[in-house]
């Protein structure tokens, strides 16, 4: 199977699309209620035109980028995506490998089926983000856990305080823990690649799967009752436990999934070192606005502070305005989880080096050769 028909980001959806259940395919894709975040996270980019420079001398491009003391092969890496490998068959350690192989960096998710641990073995390099509950007695020994393992970067995501109310789950029968009703099992028998590829295959090879990294415990299994009861207290998180993290956490921290310039602020007073403005690809709520429109303004008041982007970027185009407009780096989600359902490993590989060569192609058409010579005077709204 050629894995060179895919040409841009986008075309794995469709091959994703046709083997998974619906309700992967519409966990993965689908947001918060009325989608509006979602569009709104391709509109933002949409509004930027550039304005490049010609006659430069564009040769010896560079898109090598220093994020917290190390140097990457492009401006881009892969945030976390939870259940991924219920999508694809150790979708987590597949995402994992790609990037380290590409040197671009991943983050793990809270909310992945494979043990913390275990990915941080496959890539020294990955970033841990946590789903935490405002609970000290909670959050101490899962800090403990992480740094045992090795992880230099923690990553908090802020955004969740409450289950977000995505209809199309609940409409497709998908929820935690996993329940096994009628659509479900339609869903499943009619994707027999799925089934046979992914969830047979993990099971055989690995038992049930478990939610690893909630907690500084061995999580329960996808289809455990027990699950609802690890993220209680979610919703009494605040800024005193990020301050906590810190006093706690040698590693470099992040806070992802804020929008308000005034909530960067206190990140920054909190002795956060980055921050990824975000509005968890339109999944949380809805109406959020994308990160891109906060974006200048918090990045003008960085004052030393990482400032990350991710939301609905899916071109080289997109990842160049979003530097342009102040984001030291962008992260991409969907489209490399996609991208582990349609080909694997080799897969998501063919996606990251899609994009890397899309970045490069309109720096030259940019007028520039590294990305230090990336400023504001590129792009213009429309
Ligand atoms: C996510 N996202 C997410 N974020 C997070 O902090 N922890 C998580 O466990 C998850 N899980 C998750 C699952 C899936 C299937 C998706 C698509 C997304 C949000 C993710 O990190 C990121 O913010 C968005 O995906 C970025 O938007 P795009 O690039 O997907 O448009």
């Amino acid at each position: 199977r050629t894995l060179r028909r895919y040409l841009s980001l986008d075309d794995f959806e469709a091959t994703a699309r046709r083997l998974l259940p619906k309700f992967l395919y519409g966990y993965i894709a689908g947001g918060a209620e009325t989608d509006a975040s979602v569009r709104d996270n391709r509109r933002a980019f949409d509004e930027y035109g550039f304005v490049p420079r010609v006659l430069n001398d564009v040769s010896g491009r560079e898109q090598t980028t220093t994020l917290f003391g190390k140097t990457y092969a492009a401006p881009f890496g892969i945030p976390p995506m939870g259940s991924a490998a219920l999508c694809a068959y150790r979708g987590d350690v597949v995402l994992t490998r790609a990037a380290a192989a590409m040197n671009l960096p991943m983050i793990l998710s809270a909310s992945s089926l494979i043990t913390l641990e275990e990915v941080r073995r496959e890539n020294p390099a990955a970033w841990y983000q946590a789903y935490l509950a405002g609970d000290p007695s909670r959050i101490e020994p899962l800090v403990d856990r992480v740094a045992a393992a090795g992880y230099d970067t923690f990553v908090v995501t802020a955004d969740v305080p409450v289950p977000p109310n995505r209809e199309n789950n609940i409409r497709n029968g998908f929820r935690v823990p996993l329940a096994i009703t009628p659509r479900v099992a339609f869903a499943v028998m009619t994707h027999p690649h799925w089934l046979f590829r992914t969830w047979m295959r993990t099971v055989t090879n690995h038992g049930m799967p478990h939610f690893e990294n909630m907690d500084a415990s061995r999580g329960p299994p996808v289809l455990s009752q027990n699950l609802m009861r690890n993220i209680g207290k979610r919703d009494q998180l605040a800024w005193k436990h990020v301050e906590l993290i810190r006093r706690r956490w040698n590693g470099k921290l992040v806070v992802k999934g804020l929008i308000a310039p005034a909530d960067a602020r206190i990140a920054r007073e909190s002795g956060v070192d980055g921050v990824i403005v975000s509005n968890h690809g339109g999944r949380q709520l809805d109406y959020t606005m994308s990160a891109l429109r906060t974006l200048p303004e918090i990045a003008a008041q960085a004052n030393g502070m990482t400032v990350m982007l991710d939301g609905g970027i899916r071109r080289g185009t997109d990842v160049l305005k979003a530097l342009s407009l102040g984001a030291q780096f962008v992260f991409v989600g969907r489209p490399f989880l996609f991208a582990a359902v349609a080909g694997g490993e080799a897969g998501v590989r063919r996606a990251l080096t899609l994009l890397k060569d899309e970045i490069d192609r309109d720096m030259a058409l940019l007028g520039i050769r590294s990305i230090g010579e990336i400023s504001s005077d590129l792009v213009r709204r429309f």
